[in-house]
């Protein structure tokens, strides 16, 4: 799961999936990042953590961390928050098959629409709509992958 900062989207993205992959017992492991370095070994939000809390899922051992090329080897798929993450990830990949690992979010529910998960950061409002977001996403990648 990755975004911009890894403080606010993806660290919720990173538990809405985790939540699922333990109600469902899937074999799967779920990390998040950034794309950029600036909040790197911080906490999430305490706007996302209180989202997450909301719904009961506690987020707070997270710790933000950039992506880098290597998760390109450890992880099947990659999932952007928005356009602007999908592209910067895509160019640090150096084959086509780590290119087509990488997915915005929304996609695998309005395929093709290319749909952003709007930055909250400067929003407060808009952290109940980044959690809906993700949340209807990642039951159709549970449906779509999910054993
Ligand atoms: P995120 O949100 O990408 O969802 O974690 C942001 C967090 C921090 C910044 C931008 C977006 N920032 O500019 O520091």
């Amino acid at each position: 799961m990755v975004c911009l900062g890894n403080i606010c989207r993806s660290p919720l993205a990173e538990g809405i999936m985790q939540n699922k992959i333990n109600a469902k017992k899937l074999d799967w492991s779920v990390d998040s990042a950034g794309t950029g370095a600036w909040h790197v070994g911080e906490l999430p939000d305490p706007r996302s953590i209180d989202v997450a809390k909301k719904y009961g899922i506690d987020i707070t051992h997270q710790r933000a961390r950039q992506f880098k090329a290597k998760d390109f080897d450890e992880f099947d798929y990659i999932f952007a928050m928005d356009a602007s993450n999908y592209n910067n990830i895509r160019k640090l990949a150096k084959t086509e098959a780590q290119k087509e690992k990488v997915t915005m979010i929304m996609n695998w529910e309005k395929p093709d629409m290319n749909q952003g998960v709007p930055d909250p950061y400067y929003d407060s409002d808009g952290f109940e709509l980044v959690y809906d977001m993700i949340d209807r996403a990642c039951d159709r990648v549970v449906e779509k992958i999910g054993d």
